[in-house]
């Protein structure tokens, strides 16, 4: 019988990390956990309750009284943070353009890693975010750093983006992406970076499903070498 694995999707800010993950774990039946609508949940909850987004010590208090869920529904999985669906607000650009703040401070980042090794600890999980491969999961059976140019994630929000009514100049889209880039690689703990172990993709000529058959078949040499 295949082992139940853990697989770690890691990289930069709309490389197509969770649309890959998400399809990666329906094709293998796994869960798909995605950390980085954690971080958004908990600087969502923060600027409700008015708490200062740099505030480690204001924020660890909050966090004792957080509570997040994740439904499983179509055609994505909700979010409830604090008894609220918060699917749609997590994603506004009010949080998007915030919440490198939060996921600098050292509680968030004890806390909601401790929450992510617990989800995974059973294994068969694909989990994307920044940190997956180095701190969160460093014995996954497959580790994957999705890259794509800054362009094309450009490219790739802005039609995500009018999909949703959401009108941005590319301009914007590019400043934003490389300003994010530039925060999740440079802050002190656990910095976006490559496990040494880590398979390097690069997506920018690549569609949904080439990423996706790339990493199935990652995935089948990882079961082959056990
Ligand atoms: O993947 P995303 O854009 O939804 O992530 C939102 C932010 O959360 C991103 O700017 C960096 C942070 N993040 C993180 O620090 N560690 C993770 N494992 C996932 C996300």
């Amino acid at each position: 019988m295949t082992r139940k694995m853990q697989i770690a999707i890691d990289g930069p800010a709309s490389a197509g990390k969770s649309t890959v993950a998400k399809l990666v774990a329906k094709k293998l039946d796994y869960i798909y956990c995605d950390t980085g609508a954690m971080y958004r949940a908990v600087t969502y909850a923060a600027l409700k309750q008015g708490v200062a987004l740099d505030d480690d010590a204001a924020l660890k208090k909050m966090l004792t009284n957080f509570e997040l869920k994740f439904v499983p529904a179509a055609p994505e999985q909700l979010v409830y943070v604090n008894g609220e669906d918060a699917t749609q607000a997590i994603r506004l650009p009010e949080i998007t353009n915030q919440v490198s703040l939060v996921s600098a401070q050292a509680s968030v980042r004890q806390e909601m890693t401790a929450k992510q090794q617990e989800i995974a600890a059973a294994g068969a999980i694909v989990m994307d975010g920044r940190d997956i491969g180095t701190t969160v999961l460093p014995a996954a059976e497959v580790k994957i750093f999705m890259v794509a140019s800054v362009h094309e994630r450009a490219v790739r929000r802005y039609k995500e983006n009018i999909s949703k009514g959401i009108e941005t100049s590319m301009e914007t889209l590019e400043q934003e992406i490389s300003a994010r880039d530039y925060k999740d690689s440079h802050r002190e703990i656990s910095p976006l970076t490559q496990a040494s172990d880590a398979i390097l993709l690069d997506t920018t000529s690549l569609n949904i499903e080439e990423v996706v058959e790339k990493i199935l078949y990652f995935v089948k040499q990882a079961q082959k070498n056990e």
